[in-house]
C-alpha cells in the first residue's frame, strides 16, 4: 500500500519530533493536540528545529517552507480520515489510549494502519479495542526523534504481514533503522533500558554515589552519550515511570517496581527538562 498522509496524534516531546521527521521525508502530515495552546507549542517546536537547521547551513530555507507546508496542525480528530497511517502518540496511559484507538478506528477508512509509539504497554490490549486489530502495532520512535535513527516495531500476535511490511518501508523512507521486536512486555530497547535507568536511580537514592559521579561513569566508562540520570531528565520522569510500572504489571519483577524517589519526584512535578527540574536543574 502506498502511503501518502499520515497522522500524529499528540504534539509533544515525541509527537511533534514525529510529525517533523515525517514531514521530511515528504508525507502530508496531520498532527493533532487536545487544545490550540498545546498544538502551537508543538508547531513552534518544529518550526525552531528547522529554522535551526536553515542557520547551520544543513537545509535551505525553501525546503524549511516546504516541510511546514506539509503538516496540518488540527484540534479535530475527524481530520485523520484523509490518513493512510496514523502514530499515536499520547501519554502513556492504557485507558487514553484505548480511547484514542477506538476513536479513529470509527473515523478512517478500513486501509489505514494505527500505530502506537508506546514505550512499554501491550500493543494487544490497544488492538483489540478496535475493530481492525491486524492494522495495529507498535511504532516506538526515540527521542530526539529527527535525530535517533532507530524505529522499533512490535508485532502483536495478529498483526498481519501487509501491515508489518507497509510499516517497515515506512520506517525506511524515514531513514531509520527498523527492529521488530514482538509483543512483550517493554519490547527490545526499553526492556534492556529501563531497568538499568531504574538502578541508577536507586544507587543515587542509596547515598552510595552523586549524581555526577553516576552520569560521569556512564558518559565516559561507556561512552554512552548521556548518563542515565542526565537521560531521565531529557526522556521525562513521568515517561520513565509509567514505562517501569507497566513492565512491573506484567512481569512482577521487584526490580521494575518504581523507586520511591521517582515517585516522590513525579509526584512534585520535577519531570525533567520539560518542567525545568529533575535529578538536573535547567531552570537558569
Ligand atoms: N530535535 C532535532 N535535532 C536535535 C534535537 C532535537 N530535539 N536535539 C539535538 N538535535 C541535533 C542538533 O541540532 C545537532 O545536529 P547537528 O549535528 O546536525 O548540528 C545534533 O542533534 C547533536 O546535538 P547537540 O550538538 O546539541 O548535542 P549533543 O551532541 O550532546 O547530542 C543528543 C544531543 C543527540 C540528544 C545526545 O545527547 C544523545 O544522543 N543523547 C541520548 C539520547 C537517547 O538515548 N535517546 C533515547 C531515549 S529513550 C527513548 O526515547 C525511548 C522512550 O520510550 C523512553
Amino acid at each position: 500500500m502506498e502511503l501518502k498522509t499520515v497522522g500524529v496524534v499528540g504534539a509533544g516531546l515525541m509527537g511533534n519530533g514525529i510529525a517533523q521527521t515525517i514531514a521530511q521525508a515528504g508525507y502530508q502530515t496531520v498532527m493533532s493536540e487536545i487544545n490550540e495552546q498545546l498544538l502551537n507549542k508543538g508547531l513552534g517546536m518544529i518550526k525552531a528545529n528547522l529554522a535551526n537547521a536553515v542557520a547551520k547551513g544543513k537545509m535551505q530555507q525553501v525546503d524549511m517552507d516546504a516541510v511546514l507546508n506539509r503538516i496540518k496542525g488540527t484540534t479535530n480528530v475527524k481530520d485523520f480520515q484523509s490518513c493512510d497511517l496514523i502514530v499515536e502518540a499520547a501519554v502513556e496511559n492504557m485507558d487514553l489510549k484505548k480511547k484514542i484507538f477506538a476513536e479513529l478506528d470509527q473515523i478512517c477508512p478500513p486501509h489505514t494502519i494505527i500505530g502506537t509509539n508506546s514505550s512499554s504497554l501491550s500493543i494487544i490490549d490497544i488492538a483489540v479495542a478496535t475493530k481492525r486489530p491486524d492494522k495495529i502495532l507498535g511504532l516506538h520512535f526515540f527521542n530526539p526523534v529527527p535525530v535517533m535513527k532507530l524505529l522499533e516495531i512490535v508485532k502483536t500476535i495478529v498483526t498481519s504481514e501487509d501491515t508489518l511490511n507497509t510499516s517497515k518501508e515506512f520506517g525506511a523512507r524515514l531513514g531509520k533503522t527498523v527492529i521488530t521486536a514482538k509483543d512483550a512486555p517493554a519490547y527490545i530497547v526499553n526492556r534492556l533500558l529501563i531497568p538499568y535507568l531504574m538502578e541508577a536511580i536507586r544507587l543515587y537514592e542509596s547515598g552510595y554515589a552523586s549524581r555526577e559521579d553516576i552520569d560521569a561513569g556512564m558518559r565516559l566508562g561507556c561512552n554512552h552519550p548521556m548518563g542515565p540520570l542526565e537521560l531521565l531528565d531529557f526522556v521525562g520522569l513521568d515517561t520513565a515511570m509509567y514505562a517501569t510500572a507497566a513492565m512491573y504489571a506484567e512481569l512482577k519483577d521487584p526490580k521494575m517496581n518504581p523507586p520511591i524517589l521517582l515517585k516522590k519526584m513525579v509526584t512534585a512535578g520535577q519531570l525533567g527538562r520539560k518542567t525545568g527540574k529533575g535529578f538536573y536543574d535547567y531552570s537558569k
